[in-house]
């Protein structure tokens, strides 16, 4: 465990759902204090306490409300699906101030999730731009991770395209990629965000057409390390 990520508090809004889930058990692990945020306390609550439970007793993970959550964090996290994005980011708008926030959603228009059907923001993620105003740092990433990988301590054969407003942001969320035990790749501004958004589309056509469940992309032809 290093000692930054004892220093870090990271808030999971939607935590209690099956991406937020497996990213804040992976956070746990790696020796962040992990807040999980809902609507409902006691949603937040049993989900913190699963967690706790599959680390043997081992992490430090607390449910509250998402606002709560967004308040005591350092770095704040998104897992909602795309319907309930806005309203998410309105109720914690007031604590976002000057932190790092990482969207993780994918702009899913249901029940056509196998096409690609971006907002007039161009991304979630710059979606979360105009809503959060300047003083928040945003980063997109983790948009292609399965769910399916993260609740297990095996390899993800997927890597984590980031992009960002800054490059210290996008430093700062590789990171936590590789906390997670993931590998990550700067991928540039924000405005790049919208291809990995939609790459989400690509993998759930390919896992429909193909039969799997976590089909995955992996950069070549370069070294991150
Ligand atoms: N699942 C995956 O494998 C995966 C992979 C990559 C990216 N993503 C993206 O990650 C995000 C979360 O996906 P997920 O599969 O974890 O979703 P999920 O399990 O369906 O929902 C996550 C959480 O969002 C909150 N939520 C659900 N519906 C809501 C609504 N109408 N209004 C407000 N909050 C609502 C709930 O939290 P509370 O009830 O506790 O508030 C729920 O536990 C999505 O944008 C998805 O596209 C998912």
């Amino acid at each position: 465990m290093d000692n930054e990520a004892l220093m870090m508090t990271i808030a999971v809004l939607g935590g209690t759902g099956k991406e937020g889930k497996g990213l804040a058990y992976r956070w746990a692990k790696a020796g962040y204090q992990v807040l999980i945020g809902s609507r409902a306390t006691e949603k937040a609550i049993l989900a913190a306490a699963e967690i706790i439970e599959l680390l043997d007793g081992a992490g430090s993970v607390v449910g509250m409300s998402n606002p709560e959550a967004a308040a005591q964090a350092n770095i704040v996290v998104l897992t909602v699906p795309y319907a309930a994005h806005r309203d998410t980011l309105e109720s914690v708008k007031d604590q976002m101030k000057g932190k790092l926030f990482i969207d993780v959603t994918v702009p899913l228009v249901p029940p056509k999730v196998t096409k690609v059907q971006m907002p007039a923001a161009g991304s979630a993620a710059q979606e979360a731009m105009q809503i959060l105003g300047e003083e928040a740092e945003v980063v997109a990433a983790f948009q292609n991770i399965s769910h399916e990988h993260l609740l297990g301590n095996g390899d993800v054969a997927c890597d984590v395209l980031v992009t960002g407003t800054s490059r210290n942001a996008r430093q700062e969320a590789l990171k936590l990629v590789e906390a997670a035990g993931l590998t990550g790749w700067d991928a540039g501004p924000i405005e790049n965000s919208v291809v990995v958004e939609g790459l989400t589309s690509v993998l759930i056509n390919i896992n429909k057409q193909y039969g799997s469940t976590h089909a995955g992309i992996k950069i070549t032809g370069a070294k991150n390390k």
